[in-house]
């Protein structure tokens, strides 16, 4: 079983609190976590949880990014913590538990305060995730959400229009995956089209979805305490400034 979640935003130890939940009171058997992005991927917030408090995931992470990342030091940090996480980059295929997972992190552009240049997904990315042939891809895990499929805005974010990435639909179309899942938007969703099923998850304190051998997708409402450190706007604003580095 594969432990599916999202938008950790530095919260690191949530991903160790939800497998333990799915293993130890839903009895399962969790192999690893596929993580959908806006993972915190910052110097001092990865050092502060592997080197100064010397923890460790209790399972193999695997990561696409998101918009919320450190993406000037994100090369270095993802080889830093090789033996922690693995970065599963744009526009490559990763095997994993027997699948074949369409990996594409990023997200679509939305202003200059959220979304930093090198996360939003451009035309090479997907002409890359094109040129892949559709028996090659059995699940895409996308950070941003697929467009035309209804997600919606949050409240206060609806003058950025539709939701979703430009060119998904061509994705959707080419690959027409069994499954899609992302993150982002901080909801539960679900959607079916054909045969194409999509899934949303929120951030991680408030579940996480179990994928099993045969597709078989399912979301578990888990809340755990809201955290109480998560990088707030203004720091995002200073980060991008270089004003501070996290
Ligand atoms: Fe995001």
């Amino acid at each position: 079983m594969i432990l599916v979640t999202s938008d950790t935003h530095s919260c690191y130890d949530y991903i160790n609190k939800q497998i333990e939940y799915a293993e130890g009171v839903l009895c399962l058997s969790i192999a690893c976590v596929v993580h959908l992005g806006d993972f915190g991927i910052f110097r001092t917030d990865l050092y502060d949880f592997f080197n100064k408090q010397k923890k460790r995931f209790s399972r193999p992470v695997y990561f696409i990014e998101g918009n919320h990342e450190d993406f000037d030091a994100l090369p270095w940090l993802t080889k830093k913590y090789k033996e922690h996480f693995t970065h599963l980059s744009r526009g490559s295929v990763h095997s994993l538990a027997g699948y074949k997972f369409l990996c594409l992190g990023g997200a679509a552009y939305m202003d200059s305060m959220i979304t930093q240049r090198a996360a939003i997904i451009s035309e090479r990315h997907i002409n890359e995730c094109l040129s892949i042939e559709p028996e090659h891809v059995d699940i895409i895990l996308t950070h941003d959400c697929p467009v035309g499929i209804g997600v919606p805005n949050s409240p206060g974010l609806e003058h950025y229009g539709q939701t979703g990435f430009p060119r998904s639909d061509e994705l959707a179309e080419h690959f027409r995956p069994k499954l899609w899942l992302f993150g982002h938007h901080h909801k539960w969703f679900e959607y079916r089209d054909g045969q194409t099923t999509y899934y949303g998850l929120p951030e991680i304190w408030k579940g996480f979805g179990l994928l099993d051998g045969n597709y078989q997708f399912k979301m578990v409402e888990h809340p755990l305490q809201k955290p109480e450190k998560e990088t707030s706007l203004i720091d995002r604003f200073l980060i991008k400034l270089k004003i501070i580095n996290r």
